[in-house]
């Protein structure tokens, strides 16, 4: 997730590029660049780093134009660096552009375009629609901009400037946001309407496939074949901190309601018909082949995406797999060789325990791979093999989203483990293939829950102790349910394998005392329906999370929440949702910091 900016008007372009940057530095702030058009060229300043590197930068080298672009950037291509900052130029530095999204064909394109001479001067999957643009421009850049493209897969939103065409800027969209602001004789492109709050309330929302050509006195805009599309203007009533939010109340609600598009970016362009691409992964099928063992360590949330991860890789890949909390692992004496593969799961890759236990297992000979959504962070210096989580800038400090991305992530690696090891047939694999593509879907109908959700919390808000129950796959799932509600609410919440309720925790049952309960279609699922019988009989209060809509429910569950039918290695993705919903609605109805919660961090970098 990238922030991108475009003005075009009577003003001096940079100071309102630069103030829209700023409010979408939430959407990632690993490098920011601008490019203007002045006297008859193109100028550009980025930089690695926040925003205040670049600023300080133009206070030094002032840039003055009436037209620009600006982008913010969270890396998904290519570290951090200068050279991969955005905007990126063709080769005749006559083209500029910015770019929100996941080129998916980018090497292809990226070949095509060397063996015809183009030069690229970074790692980027965007450079190469820059290239291709030149490439087709033959005098009009929005007829360039179409043809090019055509030829993309992925998602984008872009704006573009040429400097053999002063007077406009071309943006489009797909899969990516886009909005323009029309503001008295100057237009504005933003990632998200903040960017220019302060200069217009009057908005065009931009569809997937299409093209808008901005001019200091109009906004056209058309669809892929350059046809001109007519669209209402309408008028946003929200403050800036709602806008930022995206009319949400929380970050965390937001995040929350990304998780669809999060899953999409996840799988964009890494799914073949028989293989997984990882691109940023080097490890062969041959050093696949080799592991005799995995362990994966992690903390927290991060934790209970590599619990779900044990039964992945065991059930495809039919390897060993031992799952630690990294400041636990990191002081025992773990039997670890160069057939072992230790997997660090961490959505920062800052954190101090995971980082040094990942190097101990390194430094004892292990193969190794770093789950991560910070491309450039610590961990993945540590190793030549990631695994990025595309969930872009997570805000709230209770993860959401960055955990369904590293259940993917895990996902995908245990396929990849299994086409490698030759344990998952094509027909296996086809299956799961269709069902992850689902998914998307699949969450958004989830979503249309929250409602149900809200109410449920009203009910419960002011219960002081919960219990969460799953078996199999479900158990890391109650114990992420309990985590979220016990860090955002501050409510006393316990996180149990179902079977174990026998064993002690039966105790605390009584009518005050919800039991939540992840109870998908699966094999599991009568013995983990009669603990829910149990909790029943002490007159205990029952929520449950199914898929299960031919059996009599109600009897047992006070109120039931139904996520839609999928694979059931899948079904934590779904269940994982209401349970994020209910501790949001709850903690919200009990008025805490939701966002930022007492006593936690979003990055622990100290044991
Ligand atoms: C809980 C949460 C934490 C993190 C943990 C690990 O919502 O966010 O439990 O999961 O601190 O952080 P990373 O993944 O950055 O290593």
């Amino acid at each position: 997730m990238c922030g991108i900016v475009g003005y075009i008007g009577g003003r001096s372009a940079v100071p309102i590029l630069m103030s829209g940057l700023k409010r979408l530095e939430y959407r990632g702030y690993d490098s920011a660049g601008v490019s203007v058009l002045k006297n008859g060229d193109i100028e550009q300043l980025k930089a690695k780093g926040k925003l205040s590197i670049l600023s300080s930068i133009l206070k030094d080298k002032p840039l003055r134009s009436r037209i620009g672009i600006g982008h913010t950037r969270w890396a998904t291509h290519g570290a951090p660096s200068d050279e991969n900052s955005h905007p990126h130029m063709d080769c005749k530095k006559e083209i500029s552009l910015v770019h929100n999204g996941i080129i998916e064909n980018y090497l292809t394109l990226r070949q095509e375009l060397e063996e015809k001479g183009h030069k690229f001067l970074s790692e980027t999957d965007t450079e190469v629609l820059v290239h291709l643009i030149e490439e087709y421009y033959e005098g009009n850049l929005e007829q360039a901009v179409s043809k090019a493209l055509k030829r993309l897969e992925g998602s984008y939103a872009i704006g573009v400037i040429c400097k053999k065409e002063p007077g406009k800027i071309v943006a489009a969209r797909q899969d990516s946001p886009l909005v323009i602001g029309l503001g008295k004789n100057e237009n504005f492109i933003a990632s998200d309407i903040p960017a220019f709050l302060p200069f217009t309330r009057k908005v065009k929302h931009i569809n997937d496939g299409e093209i808008v050509i901005l001019k200091r006195n109009s906004v056209r805009i058309f669809d892929l074949d350059l046809n001109p599309v007519e669209r209402e203007v309408t008028t946003v009533h929200w403050d800036a901190s709602m806008a930022e939010k995206g009319g949400y109340k929380h970050f965390m609600l937001k995040e929350i309601f990304e998780q669809p598009r999060v899953v999409t970016d996840m799988l964009s362009g890494r799914l073949k018909e028989y293989s997984v691409e990882i691109e940023e992964m080097k490890l062969t099928d041959d050093d696949l082949r080799k592991i005799n063992k995995v362990i994966i360590i992690a903390c927290g949330t991060a934790f209970h995406a590599s619990m779900v991860g044990k039964y992945f890789i065991e059930d495809f890949a039919r390897i060993p797999v031992e799952i630690d909390v990294a400041s636990e692992f990191r002081y025992r004496n773990p039997v670890v060789d160069e057939n072992s593969l230790v997997v660090a799961v961490s959505q920062s890759g800052e954190t101090a325990d995971t980082l040094v236990s990942f190097k101990n297992a390194i430094a004892m000979g292990a193969k190794s791979i770093a789950v991560t959504n910070m491309v450039g962070s610590s961990i993945t210096r540590e190793t030549e093999n990631m695994i990025f989580t595309r969930a872009g800038l997570e805000i709230g400090v209770a993860a959401t989203k960055t955990f369904i991305a590293q259940l993917v992530a895990i996902f995908l690696l245990s396929l990849k483990l299994g086409v490698a090891r030759g344990t998952i047939d094509k027909e296996k694999f086809r299956e799961y293939h269709e069902a992850l593509l689902r998914i998307p879907d699949q969450l958004s109908d989830v979503l249309k829950k929250a409602e149900q959700i809200r109410n449920i919390a009203r009910k419960y808000y002011k219960c002081d102790d919960f219990l969460f129950l799953g078996r199999s796959l479900s158990y890391p799932i109650a114990l992420e349910g309990a985590l979220k509600l016990k860090e955002i609410s501050y409510i006393h919440a316990e996180g149990y394998a179902a079977g174990e309720m026998k064993h002690g925790p039966i105790a605390l049952i009584d009518n005050l005392v919800p039991t939540v309960v992840v109870l998908p279609r699966d094999s599991v699922y009568e013995k983990t329906l009669s603990n829910v019988k149990e909790v029943r009989a002490r007159s205990g209060i029952t929520i449950g999370i199914t898929n299960k809509t031919d059996d009599p429910l109600d009897e047992y569950l006070d109120e039931t929440i139904f996520v839609p039918d999928t694979s059931h290695q899948l079904s934590p993705i779904l269940t994982t949702i209401p349970l994020q919903l209910l501790a949001y609605y709850i903690a919200d109805k009990r008025n805490r910091d939701v966002d930022q919660p007492r006593n936690l961090a979003k990055s622990v970098t100290v044991e």
